[in-house]
């Protein structure tokens, strides 16, 4: 029998859409194994300064639909000291908190491992964020919103790149990882996709683009995921404008549109399905570990497997790229 009464959830980083349909899913949970719950304000930043709130089943009524965090997000560089830490765990203990959720990417996952197990405390995280780049699950919620942001915004593009014969180089998130712009990119139709993945062939880049005026395509439209080492779409896009000067260049940055909106029934449903997993983890008595979806079965991965390991790209959709953009 578990000895968790009374947990705390908080969203860190960068925020996701699906975010705030996971903080209803870990708080009706709880609440379903009579659990109380504590919502702690703006990440592990809330933790040290002791914003930390009661919530109800109330609390989380019509937010499925609705993006960003309604525990808003920040970045604590408190939480990255040691003294930043022990206060946390001493508002912890304050409030008889025995277990935390914490919902993000990366960086929250990092600070969620040195913190559980600095204080052996139980701590269940849960992935949050669009550029899909952890370990342990095929999906991080946020990223099927972002990913349907970018192929609206490029559809968009691809029109009136097409009544001007224009080549357009479109920047998109990811950090330094490739996921959401080889996906947007097949599911966009773009001439070719750069992830920071794979160096940038500069020759077969030039190919493409060629043979593609050459066939007189309308437009030709390139995605560039902003980790890639060359340098983003402006740069990208300078070089090849020096060797093509006849070609007529525009740079979009897409930039923080994809992080908002809507979040589609796809990152609801993965929210809400991760949500009641990481009540049942703590029920479980597990601690330090990631809830994920892996080929559509709820699983636990370690935070150090996850934190060590680097999630791939699909070479099978790598693939396609070269084929479909003919
Ligand atoms: O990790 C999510 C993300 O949106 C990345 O794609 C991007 O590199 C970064 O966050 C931007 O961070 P900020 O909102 O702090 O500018």
């Amino acid at each position: 029998m578990s000895q968790i009464k009374k947990i705390a959830i908080l969203t860190s980083g960068g925020d996701a859409p699906g975010m705030n349909a996971a903080i209803r899913a870990v708080v009706r949970a709880a609440i379903y194994n009579n659990l109380q719950v504590m919502g702690v304000m703006r990440g592990y930043d809330g933790l040290v300064k002791n914003d930390i709130i009661p919530m109800d089943s109330k609390s989380v009524s019509n937010i499925i639909q609705q993006g960003g965090t309604i525990l808003k997000s920040a970045r604590s560089k408190d939480f990255l000291t040691p003294e930043g830490r022990k206060t946390a765990y001493e508002n912890i203990i304050k409030h008889n908190i025995d277990a935390l959720i914490t919902l993000g990417g990366d960086g929250t996952i990092t600070g969620a491992r040195i913190f559980g197990q600095e204080y052996n405390f139980p701590v269940i995280g849960i992935p949050c964020t669009i550029d899909n780049d952890l370990y342990g699950t095929d999906y991080t919620i946020g990223y099927d919103t972002a990913l349907n942001t970018v192929v609206e915004m490029v559809d968009k593009i691809r029109d009136t790149a097409s009544s001007h014969s224009r080549l357009f180089f479109i920047e998109v998130m990811g950090r330094d990882a490739g996921f959401l712009a080889l996906r947007s990119g097949i599911a966009s139709g773009a001439e070719a996709i750069l992830v920071p993945e794979i160096d940038v062939d500069f020759e077969k880049l030039d190919t493409f683009l060629t043979n593609g005026f050459k066939k007189q395509k309308s437009s030709s439209i390139v995605i560039v995921a902003e980790g890639e080492e060359k340098g983003g779409a402006i740069e990208i896009a300078k070089i090849v404008e020096q060797k093509h000067p006849e070609y007529d260049v525009r740079v979009t940055i897409l930039g923080h549109v994809q992080r908002g909106g809507t979040p589609s029934a796809f990152d609801r449903v993965a929210a809400s399905r991760m949500g009641v997993t990481a009540i049942q983890a703590l029920l479980d008595d597990q601690k330090s570990v990631m809830v994920g979806i892996v080929n559509n079965e709820m699983v636990y991965s370690p935070f150090n497997r996850t934190l060590k390991h680097k999630k791939g790209l699909n070479p099978n959709l790598l693939e396609l790229v070269e084929i479909l953009s003919i």
